[in-house]
């Protein structure tokens, strides 16, 4: 018996990994967390199975679901939105997994971020302007920030910013982001990217909390701070010039063939 951790991606279905897909299909037991996991990805598990919504259960009440498969012999699929990679309770079932002595495995998914910017149709890392990528978050009532990872000192960097689980708080970001970034600094929030109900907002540090405020929107969504998000002047990456060495490039040459 195997737990199959799977990152069932952003939203949209067909955003999910094949190997995540054929987990789901060849699991008799399926727990996944809540709104976050579309249904038609919860169609995929075999007739007869059983499909749990974790969302109002406790660690202790989902660990006792999976003692049970455990005893039975039969494998567990069990989902988070996005990649497990963050901000998906991941470290704590693999403790009490590795302490009980049950297998698993992880198939990551495509994290919200990512299709996010894609909705954004934005590069987050552009040339001169900002090469890292924060992902955080404000604290909130389930885990609060460590001290040294505040917001400010991130924005002292000038990276682009991805900021989660803080859209009810957005007014309270931009005001800390402002003097590192400046007003007109561009700012997008991306609500629910890839269902059906997706919206984006656009504006500046200085405008996004009003507007924001004025499309009463659900909370899934994800801020994103940094001047990559408008990017009109800057150069081109090195990487696809023509006079730039590289290993299957030598010399620049056309094709992969040196002249
Ligand atoms: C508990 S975290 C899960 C993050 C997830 N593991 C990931 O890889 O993105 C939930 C937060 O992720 C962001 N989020 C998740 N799905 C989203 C989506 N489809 N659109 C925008 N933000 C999303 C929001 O900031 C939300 O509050």
């Amino acid at each position: 018996m195997t737990v199959h951790f799977i990152g069932a991606g952003p939203g949209a279905a067909d955003l999910i990994t094949v190997r995540g897909r054929d987990r789901i299909a060849a699991c008799p037991i399926c727990l996944y967390a809540g709104s976050l996991v579309a249904p038609e990805i919860l169609s995929w598990c075999p007739p007869g199975a059983r499909i749990i919504d974790t969302a109002p259960l406790s660690l202790d009440a989902i660990m006792a679901e999976i003692e049970a498969a455990h005893a039975q012999g039969q494998d567990v699929a069990r989902l988070h939105s996005g990649d497990l990679s963050i901000w998906s309770a991941l470290a704590e079932q693999l403790r009490r997994l590795d302490r009980l002595g049950i297998p698993y495995t992880l198939t990551p998914g495509v994290p919200s971020f990512a299709a996010a910017a894609a909705v954004l149709e934005r590069e987050l890392t552009v040339p001169g302007l900002a090469q890292s990528v924060v992902l955080t978050r404000t604290s909130g009532r389930a885990s609060a920030m460590p001290e040294r990872e505040r917001l400010a000192a991130f924005a002292a960097t000038g990276a682009t910013l991805a900021i989660h689980l803080s859209i009810h708080v957005i007014e309270a970001v931009a005001q800390e982001l402002v003097p590192h970034y400046g007003a007109d600094c561009p700012a997008a929030v991306v609500f629910r990217a890839t269902w059906p109900d997706e919206t984006v907002i656009r504006g500046s540090l200085a405008t996004i909390p009003q507007l924001v405020h004025a499309a009463t929107l659900e909370r899934t969504a994800i801020i994103f701070v940094g001047p990559a998000l408008d990017a009109r002047e800057f150069r081109e990456s090195a990487l696809y010039a023509a006079d730039y060495d590289r290993r299957f490039r030598p010399n620049g040459a056309v094709g992969g063939k040196s002249p």
